[in-house]
């Protein structure tokens, strides 16, 4: 997986790329490009935005910025690229993350992720060079940094090689092992604190009981979660 991130602070990524399971799936094989839109900007003195059309708080990233930033990178007009690569824009109210798009995205050869900041792009941006949208979910962050590294996580730890233990992606949360069920509790020693029991079933060393008590608790999360109908 090469996924490109473009963005006005690529030292974000220096932490993020260091963690364990991030650097297990580079040296793996996969790649993080974080490319500065500031270093492609046709306009003088590093200028990235503007204050938008019609007024109103906040600095708009330019689309001219943008569209020279893409070119400078892949060597084609940015409008063709997003039909040869994905090409997401971070958006507060865009496709919101869940596992299936995770999945979507992961059997992707590459992905470019493109980050806003400030009041966020310019909406052409989105129209003529972005293939996708994509939130985080519906709140508002400061920049999509933060929202780029949660999708490079995301895909990466699903990646052979990322994870010390390959069964811990098969069978966790809204996987196709769990029916898209929340995973099941887990409970380590000592076996009583405080009075408070792990579950005998546990203790059992009866494997079937202990996979279908697990599967038991994960479908209550699941109800829980999408909630009775008469609570909707
Ligand atoms: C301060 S936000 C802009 C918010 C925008 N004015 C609005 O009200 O929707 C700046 C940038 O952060 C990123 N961002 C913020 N919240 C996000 C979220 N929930 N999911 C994905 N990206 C987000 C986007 O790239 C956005 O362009």
């Amino acid at each position: 997986m090469k996924i490109d991130v473009f963005t006005l602070f690529p030292e974000w990524f220096e932490w993020f790329s260091s963690q364990r399971h991030v650097s297990n799936a580079l040296a793996a094989g996969s790649r993080i490009d974080c490319l500065n839109f500031r270093d492609h900007t046709p306009l003088s003195g590093g200028q990235v935005d503007d204050t938008p059309f019609g007024g109103g708080a906040g600095m708009v990233l330019r689309v001219d910025v943008v569209d020279s930033a893409l070119r400078a990178r892949y060597g084609i007009d940015p409008v063709e690229l997003r039909g040869r690569r994905r090409v997401i824009a971070l958006a507060p109210g865009g496709r919101i993350l869940d596992d299936g798009l995770v999945d979507e995205l992961t059997a992707e050869p590459a992905l470019t992720l493109l980050c806003g900041r400030y009041e966020g792009f310019d909406e052409r941006i989105v129209e003529h060079f972005a293939s996708d949208t994509l939130s985080v979910g519906r709140y508002v962050l400061s920049g999509g940094e933060l929202a780029a590294m949660v999708v490079c996580d995301a895909v990466l730890r699903k990646l052979p090689g990322a994870l010390g233990h390959e069964a811990s992606a098969v069978e966790e949360s809204f996987s196709a092992a769990l029916g898209g069920d929340p995973e099941y509790p887990h409970y380590t020693r000592p076996a009583e604190y405080r009075g408070w029991r792990v579950p005998e079933v546990l203790l059992s060393g009866h494997h079937q009981r202990i996979s279908d008590w697990r599967r038991e608790r994960s479908r209550e999360r699941g109800i829980r979660r999408d909630g009775p109908p008469s609570a909707a």
